[in-house]
């Protein structure tokens, strides 16, 4: 399993340079498009179009699943928050690979919830701007998502 965590700008060029080394591999994209050339975050990838697309054309052997993209690193592993444990929202086309990382992710304290195909990346990375908005207003970077199911 791979995770790449570069800045987002340069998540296809060095998921391009890694293709041969990653062939079939789980690469977890943790990466967000962002662009603050106009002063507060925008995405460079638009609405019809994701990062984590753009990241398995680049590898297009391997299984990429978006995740951790939604929360700060400081949470990632065994988040400690009061309303128990936050959730992680996944995507990605391969079962096995979201299993694994799932299986992971339940291993360190979260709950998850899959989105369905990488194109649900299109959905997860403007969340990402949701929660860095909701923690600059609210000065708390220890926040996550929560998924209530009925
Ligand atoms: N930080 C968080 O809490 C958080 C949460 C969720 C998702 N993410 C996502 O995770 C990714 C990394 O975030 P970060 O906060 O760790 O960012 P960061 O501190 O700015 O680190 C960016 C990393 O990307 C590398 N990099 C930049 N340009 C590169 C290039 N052309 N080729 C190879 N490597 C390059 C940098 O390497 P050098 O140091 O060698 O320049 C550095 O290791 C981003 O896409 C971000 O959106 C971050």
């Amino acid at each position: 399993m791979v995770f790449l965590a570069v800045l987002g700008s340069a998540a296809v060029e060095v998921a391009s340079a890694l293709a041969t080394e990653i062939e079939t591999k789980v690469v977890v994209d943790t990466t967000n498009p962002l662009d603050f050339s106009s002063g507060s975050p925008a995405l460079f990838v638009g609405h019809t179009d994701s990062l984590g697309e753009r990241v398995q054309r680049a590898l297009p052997t391997a299984r990429v699943v978006k995740a951790y993209n939604t929360v700060g690193n400081a949470l990632m592993v065994d988040p400690q928050l009061p309303g128990g444990p936050p959730t992680m929202l996944i995507a990605g086309d391969s079962e096995d690979a979201k299993t694994a990382v799932g299986d992971l992710l339940e291993a360190t304290g979260w709950d998850v919830a899959d989105l369905g195909g990488i194109e649900a990346s299109r959905y997860l990375e403007p969340l990402c701007l949701a929660w860095v908005s909701l923690a600059s207003r609210t000065a708390n970077w220890n926040q996550a998502f929560k998924l209530l199911r009925g």
